[in-house]
Parts: C-alpha cells; sequence; structure tokens
C-alpha cells in the first residue's frame, strides 16, 4: 500500500468483495494511525484540549452501535485499565431511554464509523442540551456526530464501503488505545506501553494472518457449511472479541452466531450445544487460558464441533490457528482477523450478497 489512500481506494481493484479488500487494509490503517497519531519527535499526537477533556473527567460513557459498540467494550478496558479512569459502555438505542449521570464531570465518546448514525445521535443531542462534552471517534471528519461534538478523533482507515465493519473497528481500537495512553501520561501514570510501537507490530501480525486465507476458508468450509447456528466463546477481553466475532457472521452469513463469555455457559447456554455445533473458542489470555480450555472441553463432551484459537503463549496441541503474539492490551486487534475472514469465506459458500447483507445498510441513519 502506498503511505495515503488514494482516491482509487474506493475501488474493489482485483478483489471480489470490498470486505476482503478491507480485511486485507488493516495492516495499512494501522500504520496509517500510528503516521497520523505521532509528532515529529516521536511522541502521541492528540489536541491539547481533548487531554485536558481527558483529565477533567470523573466518569467517561461510551456510547454506540453495533460493530463501533464491541469496540466501546475493548475500549472500557484500556481507558480503565491504562488511564484508571472509570468508563461505562452503553448501546444508543438503549441509553437514550434512561441516562442516569451519576457523575460530576461526565465525558461522552461516541463511537462511530459513519459519523451519521441515528440512535447515537441522539444521545448526543440529549448530552449536549444538559450541556456535556463529547467527543466522537470516526472514520468520517465532518459527519454530523464529529461536527456536533466537541471534540474529534480520527480513524484513518480510509472509505469503508462494506455493510460489515472490519478495518473500522480495528481502526477504533487502535485509536482507543491511544487515547487511552495519552490521558494515563497527562495523569502523570508510568507506562511500559508503546502504543505506537506495538501498533507496528500488531500490523506485522494481521499481514501474517491475511496471508493464510486458504486455512481460514477451510475452518469455515469444516464448521460452517452446513450448520443453523454458531457459537463463540471467550474469557476477559476475548469475550469482547467472540461478540464481534459472532456480529460478523450472523450480519453476513446470516447463520444464528452468539458470542458467549465461557463462565456463563453452565448458567444457561451450554443447553444449546447439541451433536455437532460449531463452538470457536478465543483463547489469547494466559491468566484465562485453562479456564476457557474447561469450557472447550465442557461442550465437547456434548457433541461440540469445537475450534480453538489461541496464540504463541497459550496455544496447545490441537488448537486449529495460532495468532502471533502482541502486547496484551492489543490482542483484540489479532484475534478479530481469523474471526472477519471465517465469517467472509462462510457467507460465500453460502452465495450470501457479502458486501450488501440482506435487510442491513451501512449507515443506520434512522432510529
Ligand atoms: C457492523 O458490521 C454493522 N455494519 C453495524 O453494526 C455498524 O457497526 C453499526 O450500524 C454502527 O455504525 P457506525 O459505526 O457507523 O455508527
Amino acid at each position: 500500500y502506498t503511505a495515503e489512500l488514494d482516491a482509487s481506494d474506493i475501488e474493489k481493484g482485483t478483489y471480489p468483495h470490498y470486505m476482503l479488500k478491507e480485511i486485507d487494509e488493516q495492516p495499512f490503517v494501522m500504520r496509517n494511525i500510528i503516521k497520523h497519531y505521532q509528532n515529529e519527535d516521536g511522541n502521541l499526537k492528540l489536541d491539547d484540549d481533548i487531554r485536558e477533556a481527558m483529565k477533567e473527567t470523573d466518569r467517561i460513557y461510551i456510547v454506540a452501535c453495533g460493530t463501533s459498540y464491541n469496540a466501546g467494550l475493548v475500549g472500557k478496558q484500556l481507558i480503565e485499565n491504562i488511564a484508571k479512569v472509570p468508563v461505562e459502555v452503553h448501546i444508543a438505542s438503549e441509553f437514550v431511554y434512561n441516562m442516569p449521570l451519576l457523575s460530576e464531570k461526565p465525558l461522552f465518546i461516541f463511537i462511530s464509523q459513519s459519523g451519521e448514525t441515528a440512535d447515537s445521535r441522539a444521545v448526543l443531542v440529549a448530552i449536549k442540551k444538559l450541556g456535556h462534552k463529547a467527543l466522537t471517534i470516526t472514520n468520517v471528519p465532518g459527519s454530523t456526530l464529529s461536527r456536533e461534538a466537541n471534540y474529534t478523533l480520527n480513524l484513518y482507515a480510509g472509505p469503508e464501503i462494506a455493510v460489515a465493519s472490519t478495518k473500522a473497528y480495528t481502526a477504533q481500537i487502535a485509536v482507543l488505545a491511544i487515547l487511552a495512553v495519552d490521558a494515563a501520561r497527562a495523569q502523570g501514570i508510568e507506562l511500559d506501553f508503546n502504543p505506537l510501537q506495538e501498533l507496528a507490530i500488531v500490523a506485522n501480525a494481521i499481514e501474517s494472518l491475511t496471508d493464510q486465507k486458504e486455512t481460514m476458508e477451510r475452518v469455515a468450509q469444516e464448521y460452517l457449511s452446513e450448520t443453523r447456528n454458531a457459537f463463540f466463546i471467550g474469557r476477559a477481553v476475548d469475550y469482547f472479541v467472540c461478540l464481534e466475532g459472532s456480529l460478523k457472521l450472523k450480519e453476513i452469513s446470516y447463520i444464528q452466531a452468539e458470542g458467549f463469555a465461557g463462565g456463563e455457559l453452565k448458567h444457561g447456554t451450554i443447553a444449546l450445544i447439541e451433536d455437532g455445533t460449531p463452538v470457536i473458542a478465543l483463547s489469547t489470555q494466559e491468566h484465562v487460558d485453562l479456564s476457557i480450555r474447561g469450557n472447550v472441553k465442557e461442550v465437547a463432551a456434548r457433541g461440540a464441533n469445537t475450534c480453538v484459537i489461541s496464540t504463541e503463549v497459550t496455544k496447545d496441541e490441537g488448537d486449529r490457528i495460532v495468532l502471533p503474539e502482541v502486547h496484551e492490551y492489543l490482542t483484540p486487534l489479532v484475534s478479530v482477523v481469523p474471526l472477519q475472514l471465517i465469517a467472509y469465506y462462510a457467507a460465500l459458500h453460502r452465495d450470501c450478497d457479502v458486501d450488501k447483507p440482506r435487510n442491513l445498510a451501512k449507515s443506520v441513519t434512522v432510529e
């Protein structure tokens, strides 16, 4: 890829679908984010007023929909663990009915690829009436949510045409990591995590995965060709990525997919497991590796067709896909890639319209 996305980027070029092209663009997007969020002395480049707003707030409310909501769940973990600021994450269409703002100086962060999502904008209008501040993280500067917020952070992901969001999701998490580190440094918190350096490693890791398309296609064929349902299980941040992986599969292949917290299976959802039920398990977090592998055994004992995705550190024999190791804060940027590709190939094998799935629009501008 060239250093800048050029106009041709709204063409599919040699790709059969925009979605596949946009999955492949993710390493470039990581590098583009590094370029735009780094100043000449190699430090993070963020507006002072955003830095100030992050410093002043006593509670952050992340508000979003769909994939952007799923990115917000990872963002909560990043901001709380790195910048030590409490964060709530809300689905915009639900939050608008009940906004018990239990803090003196709330800061609202709207995550929206399009910047035009009506559900999110409804919340923005409501909180501005209350005199609160808003930061929009979007791929479209100049969009409604960007213009009407006090601050904007750009995803620099280039046009995302496919209805199923891929490169915007990873870009959102990358920008949230940068925001969290900048906020921590503004408070004098010492960190041994440099997001710009780690994102360069992530870019290479994603590249190695997008070079393994045959593996991902085989997994889609083996596990998802005949099934009506599919489950994704994970613990800790892997659970949030399972929610995103299940949304990808649902919206383009129409398979009834669901993401579960591994620890919740015994509280009800394991009743859904039948002979042959495909269960994809993510295990990228060492501290929960044994527990999620216990869940894999439980569902396999009930007939599930299990597929484990792990990393160089957590890998075990029989794991189907092993991800390259990246900084623990950024594993979602890598673990989501096989789920994006598996969803793509599952939809392809079902002759679904990958880029324009039924009933869906790229930007939901109605409430
Ligand atoms: C994601 O693949 C979907 N296309 C959808 O859930 C999307 O993330 C949601 O509509 C939010 O869109 P936004 O990021 O443009 O606000």
